[in-house]
């Protein structure tokens, strides 16, 4: 059987950075864990728009839909800023998600005890928190048609239209259910189905869903009140299911709770392919981060995360995906941080790849 396959679009700013931190990692697990990955490299973003006018070339994305996984660092930059719309270094990203048919976007957040000072709510209501949220991604209130803004008598009306088909709701539904199956058998579905009927549809479907899953305990809540109990009782949750504009919201709200921006992983996944892997792009939640780019000073563990997702649920590597993140956990106890987590001026910032060597140390103590 051949090796599976990863392409890796490093992107801009600091996206080439933390990305050279995940190809060591990667190395380390084939090297010590007999894990060896097919590993292509191109670009995305404002680096092929450099080399050859466009964010995202045909060929790359051609390599997209045949890899396994695509691993992204992040793209974007003020250099770019000026760029037509349709050139702009996030139309490369777009255009992945887009043509991969993504629509299921995972965003965990996990609160490393280590960091726990670092939540913006007391220590004991963040302690220990891991939860998921699974955000469709394709559909709804940013897709739905009518959209515009018109004349309507002598004024001007804005005008956004959320729309969910029974058979959007359906494949979002099951993913959750099926990461649900991987983890705690809880699944909290978010919508507002007291004030919007694509809402009372979306709790239909996934009432229907459910019976496929009846191991699974579900509850439904509307989601202004999940807002609350997300900052409440994070802990009350295991897996939520939401839709594209809930779960923008709910999302970024969520994975605050755990602190800095350097240590939130993603994945996106669409349908199965012929192997039965879910077609599946993992990226940092962290943009190019201009401002630190080129100095050394990023951190990589966002990016780090998002390969031991892609371990989890692209190649059923569980065992060695926590392992993973034990190592990242252990090096956070031990002390080791990066500027963006620091609170005190006292200490000192390791670099980019002095994380990077911290983690692998780590890693090779595990073995
Ligand atoms: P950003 O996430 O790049 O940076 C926000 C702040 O967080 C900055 O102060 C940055 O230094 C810090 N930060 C982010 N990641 C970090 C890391 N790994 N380690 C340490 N500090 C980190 O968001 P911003 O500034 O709004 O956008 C900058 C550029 O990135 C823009 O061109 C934007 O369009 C693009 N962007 C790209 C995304 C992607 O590729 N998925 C997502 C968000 C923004
Ligand atoms: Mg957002």
């Amino acid at each position: 059987m051949s090796n599976p396959s990863l392409l890796i679009l490093p992107g801009d700013g600091i996206g080439p950075e933390v990305m050279a931190e995940v190809r060591r990692i990667i190395d380390w697990f084939g090297a010590n864990r007999g894990l060896q990955f097919d590993v292509s490299e191109d670009l995305v973003g404002g680096a092929a728009y450099d080399a050859h006018g466009k964010p995202l070339s045909d060929e790359t994305m051609a390599k997209a839909q045949e890899v396994d996984a695509v691993l992204l660092g992040a793209v974007g930059g003020p250099k770019y800023d000026d760029l037509d719309f349709s050139l702009k270094p996030e139309r490369g990203l777009l255009r992945l998600r887009k043509e991969m048919d993504l629509y299921s976007n995972l965003r965990p957040a996990q609160c490393f005890d280590a960091l726990a000072d670092f939540s913006s709510l007391k220590k004991d209501i963040v302690a220990g928190l891991d939860i998921m949220i699974v955000r469709e991604l394709t559909s709804g209130v940013y897709f739905g048609e009518p959209r515009g803004i018109f004349e309507e008598g002598n004024e001007r009306v804005g005008i956004n239209t959320q729309r969910y088909t029974e058979s959007e709701i359906e494949r979002a539904a099951r993913s959750a259910f099926e990461l649900a199956m991987r983890r705690n058998k809880k699944l909290c579905s978010m919508e507002k189905a007291n004030v919007m009927e694509s809402g009372i549809l979306w709790r239909e479907v996934v009432n229907r869903v459910s019976a496929d899953y009846p191991e699974v305990e579900l509850s439904h809540m509307y989601a202004d009140n999940g807002a609350m109990q997300l900052v409440r009782a994070p802990k009350q949750f295991d897996v939520i299911l939401t839709d594209n504009l809930f779960g923008d919201i709910l999302s970024d709200c969520a994975a605050m709770l755990t602190g800095s921006l350097g240590m939130l992983p993603s994945a996106s996944l669409g349908a199965p392919m012929a192997n039965g892997r879910p077609k599946a792009m993992y990226e940092p939640v962290h943009g190019s981060a201009p401002d630190i780019a080129g100095q050394g000073k990023a951190n990589p563990i966002a990016c780090i995360l998002s390969f031991a997702m892609a371990l989890r649920y692209s190649f059923d590597q569980g065992e060695e995906a926590d392992r993973l993140e034990a190592a990242i956990e252990k090096v956070l106890a031990d002390g080791v941080r990066t500027g963006d987590l620091l609170a005190d001026e006292g200490v000192q910032p390791v670099s980019t790849s002095e994380m990077g060597d911290a983690i692998l140390s780590a890693l090779d103590a595990s073995v």
